[in-house]
C-alpha cells in the first residue's frame, strides 16, 4: 500500500506559505538531493502538535532528472493559454515547491525559513507567498470556496494516482496565482455576482436548472467525461494585500488531463464557444504543474547513494 503525502489532505489550516523554486541545468544535483533529504526530514522533526504540515512537489523537467527512470503518464510542462477576449493563462513552470500549511503564522513561516535555508544557493527562489483563510473558508469575491470538494475516500480518488499506474499514490498538481479586480466584480448586484460563481454567496447553494447559467464559474468547472465526473481536490487560499490580492489556486488530481479540460473550458477555448465570465474579474499570472510524490517514491529517490 503507497502512502500518499498526508499534508495533502490535513484541512482546516488557517495559514499556508508557498515557495517556489526554480532549478539550474548545471546545479549540483548531489547537493540538491541532500537538502532536499534535510527538508524533508526538518517536516518529519517538527512536533507533531505544533501543526506545520508540508506538502513537496516537483515540476516535470527536474523529476526527470530525479527519477530518470519513471515514466508518469503525461507529465509535462504546463502550457500557456491563450483565452476568448485577451484572457490568458501564463506558463511560469518551476521546479520546486512547497506548500506550507499550518495553525499559526509565526510556526508557519518557521517552516517556510528553514525550508528556505536548506535550499538556498542550490535552488532560486522564484516565488514566495503566504495565504491565509478568509472567513468561512471564503474567496475574496465573498464566496465560498470548496464546498464542491471531494471528501474523504472520494478526495483521495481525485488527488491520486490509482494503483497500476506508474507515480502510484503520488497527486499531480497545478498551481496558478490569480490576481482578483473586486472593484470590477464589487459593482454587480449580489444576483449577478451568483450568476458568475454558480453558487448562492450566503450559504454556497448551487443554482438549479434555468437559474445556472452556462457560462458560470460552476458550469465550467464541473465537468463529466464518458459519464465520469473529472473530479480534482482543491486546496486553494486567498492571499495578498490591500492593493494587490487574490486566490493561490492549488490543486491535486490523479491525472493532469483533467485540469487541461477545465482550463480550456474557463478560458473559452474548448470549442463549444463559452467562456468563464470569471476570467473577467480575475487574471491568472502564473501557472505551473507539479507531482507531488507518494511517501514511498520520496524514500526512494532521496535514499543515500
Ligand atoms: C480566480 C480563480 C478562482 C476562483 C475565485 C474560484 C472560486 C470557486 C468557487 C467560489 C467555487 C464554488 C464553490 C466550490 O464548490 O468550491 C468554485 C468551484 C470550482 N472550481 Fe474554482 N475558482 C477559481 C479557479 C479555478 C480553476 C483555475 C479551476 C480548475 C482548473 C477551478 C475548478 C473548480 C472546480 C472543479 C469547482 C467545483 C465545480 C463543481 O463540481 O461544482 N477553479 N471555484
Amino acid at each position: 500500500m503507497t502512502r500518499p503525502q498526508p499534508a495533502i489532505f490535513i484541512d482546516g489550516s488557517a495559514h499556508h506559505h508557498y515557495l517556489e523554486y526554480n532549478v539550474g541545468t548545471g546545479a549540483d544535483m548531489a547537493a540538491l538531493k541532500r537538502a532536499i533529504v534535510k527538508t524533508l526530514s526538518a517536516a518529519e522533526t517538527v512536533p507533531a502538535d505544533s501543526g506545520v504540515n508540508m506538502v513537496v512537489a516537483f515540476g516535470p523537467a527536474l523529476w526527470a532528472r530525479l527519477d530518470p527512470g519513471g515514466d508518469l503518464k503525461g507529465f509535462s510542462p504546463f502550457q500557456r493559454i491563450s483565452g476568448v477576449d485577451g484572457r490568458e493563462a501564463p506558463a511560469t513552470q518551476r521546479d520546486i515547491l512547497i506548500w506550507l500549511h499550518g495553525a499559526r503564522l509565526d510556526e508557519t513561516f518557521d517552516g517556510a525559513l528553514t525550508v528556505q535555508r536548506r535550499l538556498a544557493g542550490l535552488a532560486e527562489l522564484a516565488f514566495d507567498e503566504r495565504g491565509f483563510t478568509y472567513h468561512d473558508s471564503r474567496d475574496l469575491t465573498g464566496f465560498v470556496d470548496g464546498s464542491a470538494n471531494p471528501k474523504d475516500e472520494a478526495a483521495r480518488e481525485a488527488a491520486l494516482i490509482p494503483d497500476g499506474q506508474p507515480g502510484v499514490g503520488g497527486a499531480f498538481v497545478l498551481t496558478q496565482r490569480w490576481v482578483h479586480d473586486l472593484d470590477a466584480f464589487s459593482v454587480l448586484s449580489e444576483t449577478e455576482q451568483e450568476r458568475v460563481i454558480g453558487r448562492t454567496k450566503p450559504d454556497s447553494v448551487e443554482l438549479e436548472g434555468d437559474a445556472m447559467p452556462p457560462d458560470s464559474h460552476v458550469s465550467r468547472t464541473d465537468v463529466k467525461e464518458d459519464g465520469v465526473a473529472l473530479k480534482i481536490y482543491r486546496r486553494s487560499a486567498p492571499y495578498g494585500l490591500a492593493g494587490e490580492h487574490g486566490l493561490y489556486f492549488l490543486a491535486f488530481s490523479c491525472d493532469l488531463h483533467r485540469f487541461d479540460v477545465q482550463l480550456k473550458r474557463m478560458f473559452g477555448v474548448a470549442g463549444d464557444g463559452q467562456h468563464d465570465r470569471l476570467i473577467a474579474f480575475s487574471q491568472a499570472v502564473s501557472g505551473s504543474y507539479w507531482l507531488a510524490p507518494s511517501l514511498d517514491d520520496l524514500e526512494r529517490v532521496f535514499a543515500a547513494d
